[in-house]
């Protein structure tokens, strides 16, 4: 059996909020240098109008506009403009964007608001090298971080992907089986193991948030329940996902506990938010670097990883505004810092609006290959 890779494409982005001190998901006023991030997105802004009219057929900016530059909507409105082009755009602005925070807002480099930019940024990528991105996925609990960890849950998911792709290709275990009835229940396996393998990489990386804000719903409506997770339950309890089908491994997603559709985790109830905490000083020192791509495409051809080099601003800034008192997803409390951290601004709803790629396009690959559930 041959699984297409997935390409991981996520349609839905939650534009961030606009208000005076906002700067896309960062509320700019906890930020090292606030007008410093405020003008660099200013100016990506700018490049991507740029890019968008230049590139991407007439009416570009009207639409752009009226799109506040959301893909989908424009997308949607205007599809004459291409949605490929448009992609590179938004790709070009998300990268751009995580230098912005990198420079003018790196105490926050741990915090929901960062995870978000880069989650945009994997969101718009197509086959994005998540190993070149800075900062991802960010330690767990460290000082000001995100509640719930959500580079690693993305990471996790990446890995488990590639594993069902190498599961459903791997001869070793193929070549065993005479029938092609065992043909077909490995093949299922391999997909029912995935399933659960993602179900876990949510509930049990951040057992006290709540799943749909952690893209639950958009896994279960576009992959598990087209895929027919549902019957599931004997293939889970036949094969062995951890050691025969090799989802426990560290480069599969190190995956521990399979779920089945009889007895699934319960459901966390908290929304996240920053722990208590603060970076001081540049993680990475005053100037760091990054890359996105990668030295061959999908087609085998050789490409350049585009390199980003990032020179931080206002190092000497302090700002312990934290504005966090929750604790960590895993249980543990910040330490070093965190005690003496004074949550100065405590905004509600700060550090929640959580998005994780939605990955509609494996459900075109699921729905297509595995119609005969
Ligand atoms: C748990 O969360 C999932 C994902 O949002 C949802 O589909 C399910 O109905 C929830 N279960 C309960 C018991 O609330
Ligand atoms: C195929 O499966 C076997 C047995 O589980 C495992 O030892 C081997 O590493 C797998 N091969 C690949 C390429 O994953």
């Amino acid at each position: 059996m041959i699984l297409l890779a997935p390409t991981l494409v996520a349609l839905v982005g939650l534009l961030p909020f606009v208000s005076c001190e906002k700067v896309g998901y960062f509320e700019s006023t906890s930020c090292a240098d606030p007008k410093g991030l405020a003008s660099c997105y200013k100016l990506v802004d700018e490049r991507y109008s740029t890019c968008i009219n230049e590139n991407c057929g007439g009416g570009g900016e009207a639409c752009s506009k009226s799109c506040g530059g959301s893909v989908s909507c424009m997308n949607a409105k205007c599809p004459g403009l291409g949605i490929d082009c448009m992609n590179a755009c938004a790709g070009e602005q998300s990268a751009l964007q995580i230098d912005c925070a990198g420079a003018h807002c790196w105490n926050q480099v741990y915090s929901c608001e960062y995870q978000n930019t880069v989650l945009d940024f994997i969101s718009v990528s197509t086959n994005p090298n998540r190993d070149g991105l800075p900062y991802w996925p960010v330690p767990d609990d460290a000082p000001g971080s995100c509640s719930c960890n959500i580079g690693k849950i993305d990471y996790k998911q990446s890995l488990i992907l590639d594993q069902m792709t190498e599961c459903s290709n791997n001869m070793t275990n193929i070549e065993k089986l005479t029938e092609v009835d065992d043909i077909n229940d490995y093949g299922k396996a391999c997909l029912c193991c995935a399933y659960s393998s993602i179900i876990s990489s949510i509930w049990d990386t951040c057992p006290g948030t709540k799943p749909s804000l952690l893209s639950a719903d958009e896994w279960f409506n576009s992959v598990l329940i087209p895929g027919d997770w549902d019957k599931c339950g004997p293939y889970l309890e036949a094969f062995d996902c951890a050691g025969d089908l090799g989802y426990d491994r560290a480069d599969a997603g190190g995956n521990k506990k399979f779920w089945s559709p009889t007895s699934m985790p319960t459901n966390g109830t908290k929304t996240a938010s920053n722990i208590a905490g603060y970076i001081s000083s540049p993680v990475s020192g005053n100037t760091f670097t990054w890359t996105f791509g990668r030295t061959t495409n999908p087609l085998g051809q050789t490409t350049s990883p585009v390199l980003h080099t990032v020179t931080v601003s206002s190092v000497k800034a302090v700002v312990t505004d934290s504005k966090a008192q929750a604790t960590s997803d895993s249980g543990s409390t910040a330490t070093g810092t965190a005690a003496s951290a004074t949550a100065s601004e405590t905004k509600p709803g700060a550090g929640s609006s959580i998005t994780v790629p939605s990955w509609t396009i494996i459900a075109i690959f699921v729905a297509v290959l595995f119609s005969g559930f």
